[in-house]
Order: structure tokens, then sequence, then C-alpha cells
């Protein structure tokens, strides 16, 4: 296959917010307790967090991590997750059919963000709580001191700036779920009340659960039809995996997060027209990620076990793909879209996984995430792309190659992925109005698209750096290998 991008610094689409590479933090399964907390463990530090752990965290570039849920937000008492840990109760989690034994809380999750270098994104319980909790917890996080709650906290105040108000509202299965005109109320006054405890917060309001809701869009315009004043963005959750043999259709999973984008900045925009509203609202992509939600489908546990493993997906080399084509998807809308978390930071769904009392490795979904942490920051281009097409039984046809740039103070950086499965992709690339004085190539790809990373073998997996692209004339041509992720830098 042959295609071609022009690079050219004039087409911007908008500086990257550095939230885009944000994380998701959840009391699912092992995320907190053998995932970032381990008392115990040999690398443990004296608050009982793994630094091992936070080593990847730092290496992965995640600026914030939203906590501490997900669907278990919807039945939390954050009050259970303050003061001494021996008082603390062990309470049934019924999001996840677990024990919470609360030894992390409020308190402690931002004591690690803060030796992790990440800034914490909380999210409050409008499920079977609401707006008194809410206000208490914003009064406990952030007011300095002189306040009944602000005063049980004691120390500094912990300054959260980012707050969602709830957590998939639209969905059956959530605890306290509601429909669009409840939540929108719900919202609205937790948002006002919340604002008043502390002006300078952000707020981030329920969309859709995913694109495939039947109330989808229309979620969006009610919920934000009452609270578009008072909130900041709307969030969005979408996952993707391969169904059946359809591996060109997930490859081309990135096409759908498009779309789903899209459409959400409409029905926003309109809510915007319709309200004479001054302000374009941002999208909170706070949920995101390859899962294999199909294997699990049909799995139910009576026992209440504390730390069970839940949703522990392996990633291969093809889901690692999915996951850099979903970045550059999200690199596109830098324009509307602020906030992305990956879902989850460790052993849930994540790109990093441990074992109790033993070792930590990276998936190798970890690498492009890293990769495009680190050299995509700046300023986003849009290349123009001429690729061949396929078809698929998704999406229809699809550009077999995807392709964003992103300009920084000293490079313009290329991610780039081949969705062929068989082919190599000769690339050329009109790069006259840089000049680069060298190019490099970094590629994730294998002969084997299934291989992974495991606890056994936890290198499988790497980037590897192929030869440098010809340049010539202005002319970059590079091969992009069948089944790709791709990061060509032009220095
Ligand atoms: O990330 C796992 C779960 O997916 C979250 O708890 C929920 O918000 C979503 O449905």
């Amino acid at each position: 296959h042959v295609a071609s991008l022009i690079v050219d610094p004039a087409y911007r689409i908008g500086e990257v917010d550095p939230r885009l590479y944000g994380s998701f933090v959840e009391h699912l399964g092992r995320c907190v307790y053998t995932g970032i907390y381990e008392p115990g463990h040999p690398s443990a530090d004296p608050d009982g967090f793994r630094t091992d752990v936070t080593e990847l965290v730092r290496e992965l570039g995640v600026p914030i991590v939203r906590y501490p849920g997900g669907n278990f937000v919807s039945g939390y008492r954050w009050e259970d997750g303050i003061g001494p840990v021996s008082e603390r109760p062990a309470r049934l989690d019924l999001a996840w059919r677990s024990l919470e034994t609360n030894r992390v809380g409020v308190g402690e999750f931002v004591a690690w963000a803060r030796t992790a270098g990440v800034e914490p994104m909380m999210a409050v319980n409008l499920g079977t709580r609401g707006l008194d909790a809410a206000r208490s917890l914003v009064e406990y996080c952030n007011l300095p001191g002189g306040t009944y709650w602000s005063d049980l906290r004691g120390g500094s105040p912990y300054g959260i700036r980012t707050w969602c108000l709830g957590n998939e509202m639209d969905g059956p299965w959530q605890i306290g779920h509601k429909t669009a005109h409840e939540y929108g109320r719900l919202a609205l006054e937790t948002a006002k009340a919340m604002r008043q405890v502390d002006p300078s917060i952000e707020l981030v309001a329920c969309g859709s659960s995913s694109r495939q809701m039947p109330t989808f869009g229309a979620w969006e315009a009610t919920v934000l039809g009452e609270t578009y004043d008072a909130v900041d963005y709307v969030s969005m959750h979408a996952y993707y995996q391969q169904h059946g043999d359809d591996r060109d259709s997930f490859l081309a999973a990135a096409t759908d997060m498009d779309g789903f984008i899209d459409d959400l900045v409409a029905t926003a925009d309109h809510v915007r027209a319709v309200g004479r509203h001054r302000k374009r609202l941002h999208l909170s992509f706070d949920e995101w990620n390859v899962w294999y939600q199909s294997r699990f489908a049909g799995e139910t546990h009576l026992e209440i076990a504390e730390t069970p493993r839940l949703i522990e997906d392996v990633y291969s080399v093809t889901d690692a793909v999915v996951v850099g084509n979903l970045l550059i998807s999200l690199l596109r809308h830098a324009d509307r879209v602020r906030i992305g978390c990956l879902a989850q930071l460790v052993n849930v769904i994540a790109p990093i996984m441990t074992e109790p009392g033993g070792e930590v490795w990276r998936q190798a979904s970890f690498h492009p995430f890293a990769l495009t942490s680190r050299y995509g920051r700046g300023t986003v281009l849009r290349p123009a792309i001429d690729s061949p097409v396929h078809e698929t039984q998704r999406y229809g046809e699809v550009p077999l190659l995807d392709a964003v740039a992103v300009q920084s103070a000293d490079e313009v950086v290329i991610f780039a992925v081949n969705r062929s499965q068989t082919t190599p992709m000769a690339l050329g690339v009109d790069v006259r109005s840089l000049s680069p004085a060298r190019a490099t190539h970094t590629a994730l790809f294998d002969d084997d698209p299934d291989a992974v990373n495991t606890r056994e073998q936890p290198d499988r997996v790497t980037p590897r750096a192929l030869d440098d692209p010809e340049l010539d004339g202005g002319r970059l041509e590079a091969v992009l290998p069948p089944l790709s992720w791709n990061m060509i830098r032009l220095g």
C-alpha cells in the first residue's frame, strides 16, 4: 500500500491540554489494594504505597487521575475513608460486590497523587447521596480550615480543581440511576452548592456512558439544558474490543471515537445555541480503553471478597495499536476534548500490572500511551491524508492509514497507524514547510499480533527503533509495518 501526508504548521487544530493524558483509579478489584497500595510489599513507602508502581505511573506520563469511581462512587460514603484507619468501617460495595475496607480514602489518595506527581480529579456520589455530601467533601478537601469539615482534615488543603458530578447516571446498572431530567436538576443544584464552597473548581456533568446507550444525545440535551452555565465539561465514556474474528473493525475503532466526539460536540453546541449561552463547553473523555467486556458478561460471584481479581484484561500488540489510534483520535479533537482518562491505571483494564508481594510490569498498551504522552505535547496539526481504504463490517469503508501531528518548541512528531493486517505501507510525507534536519522512526508491531507481556515475559512487546526515514528535498519516506503504531519525530 502507498499513502501520503502533508504536514504544515499552518493547519492547527489546537493546543494539547496535558490532562488529555489522564488516567483513572477506582476502588475496583486490585486497582487500589495490591495495585497502587500494598503495605508490606518490599517496595512500599512508609504510607504503604508501592514505589515500583509509582515509578511506572511517572513513566506512563499521566498528569491527572480520576478517583474513586466509576460505578463504585455511586454507593460510596467518603466519610468512611477519613480519620484513624483502625476505626474505619468495612462496607459492602454493591457496584463490584466487594468488601471495601476503607484503608485508602481521599487523604491517602491525595498523598499518593502528590508523590506520583499527578493532579487528583474527584468524583462525588450522586447515586445514593447528593448535594450535602458533595459540598461537605469540597469543604473537607479545599478549604484552608476554620470550618467543621476542613478542620477534620488538618494539614494543607488538597486544592482539588476538577470534580465529576456523579458517574454514568444514565446507566440502569448505576446505583441510584436517574432519568436525564432528575439528574440534570440534581447536578445543577449540587454544582451550585459545590461552587459556593469553592468558586475556583471546575465541574464535569455526566454525559452518556456510551454512544450505544438508547438515550445518547437526548440525555445530553436534557442534562445540559439544565446545567449548561453551571458546568465546564460534559463527560463521555467508550470501551472497544474485537468481536469474534472481525479484527479489521476493531482496528478501526478510532473512527467510532471520532464520530462519538463529533456527535457530542454537535449536541453541546445545539444546547448553546438554543440557550443563547456564550461559553463553549469542553469534553472530558474520562473513561476510554480497550476492554473485552463480553468475556466478563456472565461473570457473577456471590461471595464478598476483599480484593478480587476483576477485569484484569491482558493486552496484545493489536490492542496496543488500537490504544495508540484512540489517542490519535483524542489529539485530533484537542480543540474540544480537554481531559481524557485511560481507564484504568493499575491491574483493572490497565497499562500497569502487579503481582501481590511481587513484580510490576508494563502491558503492551503502556508503550504507545507513554510515548504519545511524552512526545505529543504542544500544538496539534491536521495533516492532509491520502490513504487507500478498505471495507469493515462495523464501520463501512475506512482509511488504512490514520495519523495526526503535534508541534512542540523543537520538533514535529507524527503519530500514525497502519490498519492493514497484512501489508506494509509506503508512506510519503510532504515536510517542505518544516525543513527538518533529521527524522527518527519508532514503531510497535510484531510477527505475532496476539503477543502479550506477562509476569514471566514482561518485555515480550516493546517499541522498536526502525531505520531512520529518508529525507530528500522536503519529502520523507518511511515504511509502516502491517498492523503497527508508529511515531516519526522530525527535528
Ligand atoms: O472502568 C470500569 C467501569 O466502567 C466503571 O466503573 C464505570 O464507570 C464504567 O462502566
